[in-house]
C-alpha cells in the first residue's frame, strides 16, 4: 500500500504513479492526520511512504503520525521523498522510525520536483521550463523504483554524511520556531469563503470565522497547502508572496505529455518582484 501526504501535489503525483504501476492502493493520509486517527493500517504488500521534504527532514507531523500508527501485514517499508533538490537527513530519520516499529527499512528514492516554498525571500519561483524538466525527469525515475519494489529489492538511498546530521538535527527545530510563524498569514478581499484552506490544513491551524480564515497558534508546518491551493489566491504571507506565482503540480501536469515548453507565465510574475533573487537547486526549502 502506498501512503502519502502532499500539500501541492508533487508527492501525490509520485504516489499515484507508483500506485498505478504497482497495481496497489494509494491512501492520502491527510484526513487521518487531521483527525488524529491512529487506527492500524493493514497491507499484504510492502508499504511505500511518499512524503515531501521539509527543512531537510520528512514533515515532523508525518513522522509523528507514522510513529504512532500501527502498520500491519507486510513488514517491508520503502520511502519516496519529493524535494526541491535536497532531501537532507530524511532517509536516516525514516530508517530510525521503521526500526523502532520492528519493521524492515527497504531504502528510499529521491525525486527532485518543483520547490513549493514561497514564504521566504530566499527562494524565488522556478521558471516554467525548469518546472517542466523536473516533472519529466522525476516521471522517468519512477519505473526503476517500481521494478525494485516489485522484485522485493532494496532502493539505493543516498549517503547521508555525519555533518548533515549534526547541522540539521538542531537547525530544524530552530527554523520552525523562528521562521514558521503564522502571524504573517493574512487573507485579502479576494476570499470567497470556500473553506478549502481550513479543510486542507494538516494541523487544523485554520479556523473559519464569519466566512474567513483565521490562523491560530504561533507556528505551523508552513506546508504551503493553504496559500498555494486557495482558488482565489486570497492568502498572502507578509509582503513576500504578493509578487510570487503560486505553484500546484496539476497546473503543470501537461508537461508529462507535451515536450514543448509552455509560455513562461510563472517567470513573468516572478520577474515583477523587485530585486528578485536567484533560484538555486539545493538548500533547505
Ligand atoms: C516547509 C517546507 C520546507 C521545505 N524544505 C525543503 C528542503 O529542505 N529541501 C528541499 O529540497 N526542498 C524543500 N521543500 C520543497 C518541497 O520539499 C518540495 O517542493 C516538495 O516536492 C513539495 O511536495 P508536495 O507538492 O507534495 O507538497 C520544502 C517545502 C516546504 C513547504
Ligand atoms: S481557500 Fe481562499 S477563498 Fe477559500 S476560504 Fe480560504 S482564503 Fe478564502
Ligand atoms: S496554516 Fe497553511 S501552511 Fe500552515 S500547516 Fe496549515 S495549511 Fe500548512
Amino acid at each position: 500500500m502506498i501512503l502519502y501526504f502532499t500539500a501541492t501535489g508533487n508527492t501525490r503525483f509520485v504516489a499515484e504513479t507508483l500506485s498505478a504501476q504497482l497495481g496497489d492502493e494509494a491512501l492520502n493520509l491527510l484526513d487521518r492526520i487531521k483527525r488524529g486517527d491512529h487506527s492500524p493500517i493493514r497491507s499484504d504488500r510492502p508499504f511505500v511512504i511518499c512524503t515531501p521534504v521539509y527543512v531537510c527532514e520528512m514533515p515532523r507531523f508525518l513522522a509523528e503520525y507514522l510513529r504512532n500508527t500501527p502498520l500491519t501485514g507486510n513488514r517491508n517499508i520503502y520511502f519516496a521523498f519529493t524535494s526541491g533538490g535536497y532531501s537532507g537527513i530524511s532517509g536516516v530519520l525514516a530508517r530510525g522510525i521503521v526500526q523502532r516499529k520492528g519493521m524492515r527499512y527497504m531504502g528510499c528514492a529521491d525525486f527532485t520536483m518543483p520547490r513549493n516554498y514561497i514564504a521566504s525571500n530566499a527562494y524565488s519561483a522556478l521558471e516554467t521550463p525548469e518546472i517542466e524538466r523536473r516533472i519529466r525527469d522525476s516521471a522517468a525515475k519512477i519505473a526503476p523504483v517500481v521494478d525494485a519494489i516489485r522484485s522485493g529489492g532494496r532502493l539505493r538511498s543516498r549517503h547521508v554524511w555525519l555533518f548533515e546530521l549534526l547541522i540539521t538535527l538542531p537547525f530544524n527545530p530552530v527554523w520552525v520556531r523562528v521562521k514558521q510563524g503564522v502571524a504573517d498569514f493574512r487573507v485579502t478581499e479576494k476570499c470567497v469563503g470556500c473553506g478549502k484552506c481550513a479543510r486542507l490544513c494538516p494541523l487544523n491551524v485554520i479556523r473559519m470565522e464569519d466566512g474567513r480564515p483565521v490562523w491560530q497558534g504561533r507556528t505551523c508546518a508552513h506546508c504551503m497547502s493553504c496559500i498555494q491551493n486557495c482558488p482565489a489566491e486570497a492568502i498572502e504571507y507578509g509582503q513576500i508572496t504578493p509578487v510570487k506565482a503560486r505553484y500546484r503540480f496539476d497546473r503543470y501536469r501537461y508537461a508529462l505529455k507535451s515536450p514543448q515548453p509552455q509560455a513562461d507565465t510563472n517567470a513573468r510574475k516572478t520577474a515583477r518582484a523587485a530585486g528578485s533573487d536567484r533560484q538555486e537547486n539545493s538548500g533547505c526549502h
